[in-house]
């Protein structure tokens, strides 16, 4: 079944309001602010929609966030029954700090097709090659730059790949360059990471690297939509991690997961801008009115735009 198109006009209105309410804050050295802001503002609008939804990735679990948690009841309780895994703002340091990149986002899917993803890191790769044996988590870094390479007909050097600067990647990232690919390091903000491996003008071949899951799980829609691989792998450090993993429904907590089992059937992702990045523009206000830039995708419908809405404020 494909989630009906006249909700897409409804969740764009979502991430572009989160996005509005917490421009206001941008630059203003306060994190928790923006997100409050972006958060209290997508959960207002949610819950006007005729929707059933719950929210599958959310900003932590019952016990420790007041809204927008795993197992939140979201909509107005009648519609269809919807899967909701939302970021209201990605990339809090970006907001806080004004630098570009702060996002937006929602992934939507039918009921029981989002993975329901614990607040924990994730291993994570991604290319725009969609064939079996070319990229895999379980490759070593030369094996798959050595595939891609072959693959795409490119030499190292005139590959780019992309990944968070962190010293936990200090390895990746060293073998990298003695591989001789370009790096795109990137200091927050995975999701968008994740997706400039789906079009040419972003010039990404491979994201690879550890980030936060739910981040994953975002991503994977969008990549499921422009037809991308995406493999992604948890990773739980302490106990109390793998005791919350395993109540959520996740018995091998060492598994692979392809995209095709973190997100299935229709979907729709939005992301909008709330500072300028590499995939949209941020929130501009121009007397009472604002503009505002959202990448959206529609699986079904093959929707990968983005669209720019002028409006009141
Ligand atoms: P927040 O918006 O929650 O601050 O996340 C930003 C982010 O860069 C994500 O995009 C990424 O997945 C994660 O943090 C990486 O975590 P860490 O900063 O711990 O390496």
């Amino acid at each position: 079944m494909a989630i009906d198109k006249n909700l897409i006009d409804q969740f764009i209105k979502v991430t572009t309001k989160a996005a509005l309410s917490s421009s206001y804050l941008v630059g203003k050295k306060d994190k928790i602010s923006a997100d409050k802001a972006a958060v209290d503002s997508m959960r207002l609008e949610l819950n006007k929609m005729n929707i059933q939804g719950e929210i599958v990735i959310g900003e932590g679990e019952l016990d420790e966030a007041p809204m927008l948690y795993i197992g939140e009841k979201i909509g107005n309780k009648n519609g269809p029954e919807l899967d909701i895994a939302v970021d209201p703002l990605e990339g809090t340091n970006f907001a806080a700090n004004n630098l570009p990149g702060a996002l937006s986002v929602i992934a939507i899917a039918e009921k029981n097709n989002l993975f329901k993803a614990p607040e924990t890191y994730m291993e994570k790769i991604s290319t725009k090659v969609n064939e079996n044996d070319v990229i895999d988590l379980d490759f070593t870094v030369k094996q798959n730059i050595c595939n891609l390479s072959d693959y795409l007909n490119k030499n190292p050097e005139n590959l780019t790949a992309c990944i968070l600067d962190r010293p936990r990647h200090k390895e990746i990232i060293d073998e990298l360059k003695k591989l001789k690919v370009n790096l795109k390091l990137i200091t927050d903000g995975d999701v968008s990471g994740a997706l400039l491996v789906t079009e040419e003008k972003y010039n990404i071949d491979i994201f690879l690297g550890i980030g936060g899951g739910p981040e994953g799980v975002l991503a994977a829609a969008a990549l499921d939509a422009f037809n991308c691989n995406f493999q992604g792998r948890f990773l739980f450090k302490t106990d109390e991690d793998k005791v919350r993993a395993k109540k959520m429904g996740i018995n091998d907590l060492t598994k692979k997961y392809e995209l095709n089992e973190i997100v299935t059937g229709d979907s729709i992702f939005c992301a909008t801008g709330i500072t300028s990045g590499d995939l949209v523009r941020g929130i501009e206000i121009q007397g009472d009115e604002f503009i505002s830039e959202t990448l959206v995708t529609h699986k079904s419908s093959g929707l990968k735009k983005v669209i720019k809405l002028k409006q009141n404020l």
